[in-house]
């Protein structure tokens, strides 16, 4: 039993793969390994941080069609409509993983809808680690990641500004829309990941 999962982490585990391609499911170990190996270090519950991880993807493979009748039902921000599948399974996964798993903390339903995005002021030392261990799992091959894991050891926000920083670049070099919220992620972190 855990504190907040009614069942045994093995149990989570067996409900998350039964939603997931056993490709994705693996690197959702891989993201429970490297989150709780980043939480020991930054004082962050290491059960709480392994929950988070093995439900940060739950919703990654539900169709459009399942996420756009979850945002009209719950009334969530209409706004997410003019999104997608890289939003949706973090911010209206939380939704999911709330009623079929019945997590409640706020905390950790915090850091999956913020897990690809980040946020800014109000991203909590958990919500830092999940979205840290997702770009750091050790089946990430992009270059620079030796030295993303390296700077994100030494401190967890500069690893966070080393992540934002990439994206964005990224998505501009790409002429990709970028949701607002990792705009918001940027211009907190780009001072805050300094020691600012
Ligand atoms: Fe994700
Ligand atoms: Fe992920």
């Amino acid at each position: 039993m855990t504190k907040y999962f009614n069942g045994t982490i093995q149990e989570l585990e067996t409900k998350v793969a039964s939603k997931l391609s056993d490709y994705r499911f693996q690197h959702v170990l891989r993201v429970r390994d490297y989150a709780v190996k980043l939480a020991k270090k930054n004082g962050v519950d290491p059960e709480k941080a392994e929950i988070a991880a093995l439900v940060h993807d739950y919703a990654k493979e539900r169709s459009d069609r399942e996420f756009l009748s979850i945002i009209e039902l719950k009334s969530l921000d209409k706004d997410l409509e003019n999104w997608g599948n890289y939003i949706w399974h973090g911010v209206v996964g939380a939704e999911i993983i709330r009623d079929e798993l019945n997590i409640d903390d706020s905390e950790i339903l915090n850091a999956v809808r913020e897990h690809t995005t980040g946020a800014g002021e109000t991203m909590s030392k958990l919500s830092q680690v999940i979205f840290m261990a997702d770009y750091l799992e050790l089946g990430r091959h992009f270059k620079g990641v030796e030295e993303a894991r390296a700077i994100t050891e030494k401190s967890l926000a500069a690893g966070v500004r080393f992540q934002i920083v990439h994206t964005i670049s990224r998505l501009v070099s790409k002429e990709t829309k970028i949701y607002p919220k990792s705009i918001e992620t940027y211009n907190y972190w780009l001072d805050k990941g300094n020691g600012n």
